[in-house]
This record gives structure tokens, C-alpha cells and sequence, in this order.
């Protein structure tokens, strides 16, 4: 007989020096000289300060990335591409207890969260990527006439890249994975609140050899930084990931500059759908996780949880007791379940969505407020009774609240999940495989799990129908989102 124990080193929180920024190879201070505190939401304590970049800086990067462009990185072998992003994956293996250690300090996710969901899934997207840098090869068509016709598969450029704090680390992989696959060059703008782990990867991939110029980390804020990068003449490609209004803002200034191409992966409201032929205790866990992972801050959090009238008071009644049973508290205890919210704004917003959903007269049975008086913590919360039309039921609140709404049967279930601006995700639980497929083809959304939640692969695309984005991440579809594709047609 054996037995197995899973040891987690015991990470504490890192020291951390004033922050420069990477253009070009170098690290250097903001051309205004500007910097900007980014903060320990677990205290509120200042952290460090962080070179502020504006739009002098998003010029000196752009410049860079396209020197590269120019220079030895568009000579380069695609193999050697991916070489260069194993290596990034092996540098951020070598280092996953600090980067997680520093994740969890910038953004408050628990360690135990950073070790074993972040971490894992940043390595894995850069090593599926580095494989993919010399496969992503183009067509030889036979068209009519006395012609030679082929694509090549070529990168689009110079790329902008905005990101959010909800998953910092793992963000930027998703970005940089794909679009150094594909040899292009970037300019990443990370998220205020949580600038700290893309400037160490960034070092790491400097370190790795990737050229200067080839990766810029531009950090500062959406009005200055981030609107520079998307309304910038020069840069032929926006990434963002952000929220959906955001979105609007991106793929505006990027018509009103250049017409550079866009991808947006934006926010969600998505329906997680309890039918009674469901394994509940399974379904009560994996809808527990879907919604109050990495404190409710996820772009697919299950917020919209249908479960059937037949079942309805034992889910209510089991989601209740887990909700109240949750570790709230230091993410650096390893036994901690939820830290706090990112910042102060965030744990504002979602304290006064509780209140609506008070006023509206939804049902609160756990939580409802913050959690002592320094940091940012909020209550898991459990609103059960919300309607469709209540704002708690419409609205992205990205925090710790769960709406349970209760419903008949599958035409209703499918008509009022559909019923929404977003398209992100959805889920469905149910021990009957007809309508396991009827629902995942009717529900409109970009990835649809049946008796599972927040199932997330480097190889299985993702993004959203309708308002929750344009375009896919990760797989092989991401790799349209890098790649110009041009046709040659040669006589013969
Ligand atoms: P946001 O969309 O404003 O920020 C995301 C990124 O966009 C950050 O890097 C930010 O600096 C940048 N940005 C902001 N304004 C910009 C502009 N005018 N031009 C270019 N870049 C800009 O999201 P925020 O304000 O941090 O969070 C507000 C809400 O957005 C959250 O409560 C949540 O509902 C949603 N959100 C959704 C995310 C998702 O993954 N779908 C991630 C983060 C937030
Ligand atoms: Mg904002």
C-alpha cells in the first residue's frame, strides 16, 4: 500500500523593490518620471512603486517591437521561436514557488490557488505554444489556369497586449504564447492593480534570450497607457481582456487610429443549470467552485445558478451550509479558501451589488458583507429567489455572490439562459445524455461544460458569442488571431 501527501512549500510574503519598466531590453524609468503604487489587497499596505508609462513610453516600445520585427527575431527560424518559449516555460517551472508567492501577494489569491491552478496553466500554455511555432504552416490550392497558388502564414506585427488583475500571470501567457508562436512582437500593458509578475516573467524571458524589443512591458493605467497602445498608429494588432465597456473603448480607438486588427475577451454573466436527474452533490461542488473561485473574479464565474424546482431547496440548502463553511482569510495560509477582492474599488462595487440584492428582494442566506476591517474581504454570499429581471441576475458582479433562480423545465431553462448580452460560458448537470447535448448546442456561449466547470486547457479555445468577446484564445484557433495569412499566385 501506498500513500501519497501533496507538500506545499511554505511561501511567505516576498520583499519587493521599486519596479522599472522593459523597453527595448532595457529597464528603464518612465519618460515622465512617473510612478504608481500597486498594493498588498490582503492589508492594503503600498507594496512597491511602479514606473508609470504613458503615451511617450507606449511610443519608445512600439519603436522597439518593430526594430525586432526587423532585426534578428523576424530572421529567426520558427523552431528557434519555440526553443526560446520552452525555455520561458522551464524559467517560469525553475521559479513557480516566488511567481506564485508574488501573484498572491499583488493580487490575493490564495497560495494555495497560485500553485495549483495559475501556475500549472501558465507553464502549460507556454510549452503548448512553443510546440505550435513551427507547425502553423500555410496551403498550396490548385486554382484554375496555369498557376502556382500558396499562403504563407505570416505574423501581423507589432501587437499591443491589455490585461487584467484577475489572473495576471496566466493572461499574459495566453497573449504572449500564441503571438510569439507566430513571430510577432509585443507590447504588453498589465493591469494596475496587479503589474508585478508580467515584469519578473518579462526578466525571465529576457534572461531566456528572447531578443531585445521582441517583448515590452509598458505598465500605467486604461485612460493613458492602455488608450495609447490601442489608438496607436503603429501597433497592427490590440489584445485585450478587461471589462465589456472597456471593450467598446478598445475596438473604437482602434478604428478611429489604424483599423489594426482586434480580439476582445470580455465579461460574462453565464448560466449554470442544476437539473434534477443530476448527481447534486456533484453538481452543488462543481457550481460552489464555478462561482466562488479566485473570490467570484472570473470572466466565466457560473453567477447565474438555475437549479430545478424539483431540487431547488436541498441546492439551496447545501450551497447555503458551503458558502458558510468557506475559509475567508490570509492568502498565505495555505488552508485558506478565498482571500480578499483585488482592491478596494472592486470590494466597493461588489458590497453595493449585496445591497441591490437586498432591495430587490432576492433572499440572502450567507454572507452579505466584508469581512473585518483591513484588507479587502467580502462575505461568500448566497442569494437564493433572485429573478431574471433583478440586477444581480444581469449584471457582472465579479465577486463571491451566488443568484440561484429556480426553473420547470428545458425550454424555459434555455430561453431565459439566453436571455443576456453575454455569451462567455455556461454548464449543465444532468445524468441525461440527450439533454446534456440539447442544452450545450442551444445555450449560446463560447465553451459550454457538461458536469464539470472552469475546465481550462491550453489546447481548447476559448471566448465568447455576442457581447463577451471577438475571437478565440488558446488552442489551435488562436493562432488566427496572430497570423496574417497571404496568398501567393505565381505563373508557370
Ligand atoms: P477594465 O476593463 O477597466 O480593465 C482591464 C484592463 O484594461 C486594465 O489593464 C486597464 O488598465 C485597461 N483599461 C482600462 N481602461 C482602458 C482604456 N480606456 N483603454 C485601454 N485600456 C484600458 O476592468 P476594471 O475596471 O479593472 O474592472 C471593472 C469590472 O470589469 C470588474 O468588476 C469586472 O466586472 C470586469 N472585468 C472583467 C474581466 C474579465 O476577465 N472579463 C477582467 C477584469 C475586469
Ligand atoms: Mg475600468
Amino acid at each position: 500500500m501506498s500513500t501519497t501527501t501533496t507538500v506545499m512549500p511554505k511561501l511567505t510574503p516576498p520583499k519587493i523593490a521599486d519596479q522599472r519598466m522593459l523597453i527595448g531590453g532595457k529597464w528603464v524609468a518612465a519618460a515622465s518620471g512617473k510612478t504608481f503604487e500597486t498594493h498588498n489587497p490582503a492589508t492594503g499596505e503600498v507594496i512597491c512603486r511602479v514606473a508609470e508609462g504613458d503615451k511617450e513610453d507606449v511610443d519608445r516600445a512600439v519603436k522597439a517591437a518593430r526594430a525586432a520585427l526587423d532585426g534578428p527575431w523576424g530572421r529567426m527560424n520558427a523552431s528557434g521561436r519555440g526553443r526560446l518559449l520552452n525555455k520561458l516555460a522551464d524559467a517560469v517551472e525553475q521559479h513557480r514557488d516566488e511567481l506564485a508567492a508574488l501573484e498572491t501577494l499583488d493580487n490575493g489569491k490564495p497560495i494555495a490557488d497560485s500553485l495549483a491552478a495559475d501556475l500549472p496553466l501558465t507553464i502549460q500554455c507556454y510549452r503548448y505554444y512553443a510546440g505550435w511555432a513551427d507547425k502553423n504552416h500555410g496551403q498550396t490550392i490548385p486554382i484554375d489556369g496555369n498557376y502556382f497558388c500558396y499562403t504563407r502564414h505570416e505574423p501581423v506585427g507589432v501587437v499591443g497586449q491589455i490585461i487584467p488583475w484577475n489572473f495576471p500571470l496566466l493572461m499574459q501567457a495566453w497573449k504572449w504564447g500564441p503571438a510569439l508562436a507566430c513571430g510577432n512582437a509585443v507590447v504588453l500593458k498589465p493591469a494596475e492593480q496587479t503589474p508585478l509578475t508580467a515584469l519578473r516573467v518579462a526578466q525571465l524571458a529576457q534572461e531566456a534570450g528572447f531578443p531585445d524589443g521582441v517583448i515590452n512591458v509598458v505598465p500605467g493605467y486604461g485612460p493613458t497607457a492602455g488608450a495609447a497602445l490601442s489608438g496607436h498608429p503603429d501597433v497592427d494588432k490590440i489584445a485585450f481582456t478587461g471589462e465589456t465597456s472597456t471593450g467598446k473603448v478598445v475596438m473604437k480607438a482602434a478604428a478611429d487610429s489604424n483599423l489594426k486588427r482586434v480580439s476582445l475577451e470580455l465579461g460574462g454573466k453565464s448560466p449554470n443549470v442544476v437539473f434534477a436527474d443530476a448527481d447534486l452533490d456533484a453538481a452543488v461542488e462543481g457550481a460552489y467552485f464555478g462561482l466562488f473561485f479566485n473570490q467570484g473574479q472570473c470572466c466565466v464565474a457560473g453567477s447565474r445558478l438555475y437549479a430545478e424546482e424539483k431540487v431547488y431547496d436541498e441546492f439551496v440548502a447545501k450551497m447555503t451550509a458551503k458558502a458558510k463553511a468557506r475559509r475567508v482569510g490570509d492568502p498565505f495560509d495555505p488552508l485558506t479558501e478565498q482571500g480578499p477582492q483585488v482592491s478596494q474599488e472592486q470590494m466597493e462595487r461588489i458590497l453595493g451589488y449585496i445591497d441591490t440584492g437586498n432591495r430587490e428582494g432576492a433572499k440572502r442566506l450567507s454572507g452579505g458583507g466584508r469581512v473585518g476591517d483591513r484588507g479587502f474581504f467580502v462575505e461568500p454570499t448566497v442569494f437564493a429567489d433572485v429573478k431574471d429581471d433583478m440586477a444581480i441576475a444581469r449584471e457582472e458582479i465579479f465577486g463571491p455572490v451566488m443568484s440561484i433562480l429556480k426553473f420547470k423545465d428545458a425550454d424555459e431553462v434555455i430561453a431565459r439562459g439566453n436571455r443576456t448580452f453575454y455569451g462567455l460560458a455556461a454548464a449543465v448537470w444532468t445524468r441525461d445524455v440527450k439533454k446534456a447535448i440539447r442544452l450545450s448546442s442551444a445555450l449560446k456561449a463560447g465553451t459550454v461544460w457538461v458536469n464539470c466547470y472552469d475546465v481550462f486547457d491550453a489546447a481548447a479555445p476559448f471566448g465568447g458569442f455576442k457581447m463577451s468577446g471577438i475571437g478565440r484564445e488558446l488552442g489551435q484557433y488562436a493562432l488566427q488571431l496572430y497570423t496574417e495569412v497571404k496568398t501567393v499566385i505565381m505563373a508557370t
